[in-house]
């Protein structure tokens, strides 16, 4: 039997994965569904985001979806320590490489994005977002106290072909299931990651995927073509950073961070980690506001990608667009339901 492990975590986590278990208690009965304890939450219990224990749960269970970390309770807690450090901590020991992100909008909130209905409308953009590598790892990095009693803080930007590579070769094999394009957004005019990053796309494409149309872009301009003609995109690659800061944008083309889920993916053989892409909503946290779409379709990518039950995920896909055209909004999509009640909306067309 299968096994899914939660990490709820902080802020509105624990609210959109209480949805997640419902869904999955409701459309694939036979999941084991287990919790444990992570971010802040661990923190505060454990002096830990992330322990070893709930660390090896996640490497023995078959697919891990978590909530989101972090919050101004943590703010100070050393930086090795906080929440958001065991979701890096997390990704790492998981080694899932390749973050999935979909900006796809749902026909019924077309008109819910801050674009025009007709910029967005049939929009579906896949982020291969590299997840364990990049200026959020490299060493060294620090807050170092310089001669003269000023400060320094440094961060190291470092790619290696390898990590550059499986990367690509995620975008390139997503687009030939798709519309057969991918863009590599990187900042090779200035950065010798970047430098790097753009020759390694060049030559895998040629050497292994010359039948996909391939685009170099720069990451600022990838930013203002996703505002200005979102759907000239397929599939984007881009690093760490850039993924993290363009992926983050684009939810607002599909009507709300609330709607955008991801797959972290790497060795088929091990479990891919799901979450949305949005973090603990300290805003909202705690009222029963949050949108759990995200959350829920983070619940679908997994269903799709590690647990093999692509019937239960078409499933649950066509139950997320049915409660979407009966016109199911939380706040964040302009309307009244609550946390509990979106669910309810998903639940009731499985
Ligand atoms: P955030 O994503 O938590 O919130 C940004 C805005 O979007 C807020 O106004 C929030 O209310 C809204 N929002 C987010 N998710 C929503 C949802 N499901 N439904 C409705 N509205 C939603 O970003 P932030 O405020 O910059 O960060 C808060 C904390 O979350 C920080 O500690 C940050 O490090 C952490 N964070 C965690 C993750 C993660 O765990 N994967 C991701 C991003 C940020
Ligand atoms: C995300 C978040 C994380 C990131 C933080 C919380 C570490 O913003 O998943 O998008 O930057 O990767
Ligand atoms: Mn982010």
């Amino acid at each position: 039997m299968a096994t899914l492990l939660l990490l709820p975590g902080d802020g509105i986590g624990p609210e959109v994965c209480a949805e997640v278990r419902r869904v999955a208690a409701a459309l694939v009965p036979s999941l084991v569904v287990e919790e444990a304890i992570y971010g802040g939450a661990s923190y505060d219990a454990h002096g830990t985001p992330l322990t070893d224990e709930v660390r090896d749960r996640a490497l023995a269970s078959d697919a891990v979806l978590m909530g989101a970390v972090g919050g101004p309770n943590w703010a100070d807690a050393p930086r090795h320590l906080r929440p958001e450090a065991g979701l890096l901590n997390l990704r790492k020991a998981m080694n899932v490489y390749a973050n999935l992100r979909p900006a796809y909008c749902f026909e019924a909130l077309a008109g819910a994005s801050s674009l025009k209905t007709e910029l967005v409308s049939g929009l579906d953009i896949m982020f291969v977002r590299e997840l364990v590598g990049g200026v959020y790892f490299g060493e060294p990095r620090g807050i170092d106290v310089l001669p003269d009693g000023q400060k320094k803080g440094y961060d190291t930007a470092l790619y290696t072909t390898s990590e550059i590579e499986r990367a690509g070769r995620v975008a390139f094999e997503l687009a030939r299931g798709r519309k057969n394009k991918v863009h590599s957004a990187e900042k090779s005019n200035v950065m010798e990651s970047g430098l790097l990053w753009k020759q390694v796309i060049t030559e895998l494409h040629a050497r292994e995927y010359p039948d996909v149309e391939l685009e170099h872009i720069l990451a600022d301009n990838c930013a203002m073509q996703l505002v200005r003609a979102p759907k000239q995109f397929d599939v984007i690659v881009t690093d760490n950073l850039f993924g993290d800061i363009l992926s983050d944008a684009a939810a607002m083309l599909t009507g709300s961070l609330g709607m955008l889920p991801s797959a972290a993916i790497g060795d088929p053989n091990k479990p891919g980690l799901y979450e949305p892409i949005h973090g603990s909503a300290p805003d909202i946290a705690g009222k029963g506001l949050a949108n759990p779409l995200a959350a829920i379709l983070s619940f679908e990518m997994a269903l799709r990608w590690s647990l093999k039950e692509v019937e239960a995920a078409d499933r649950l896909l066509a139950a997320v667009k049915g409660a979407l055209d009966a016109g199911a909004r939380t706040r964040d999509l302009g309307g009244e339901l609550s946390t509990v009640q979106m669910g309810d909306a998903v639940l009731c067309r499985i």
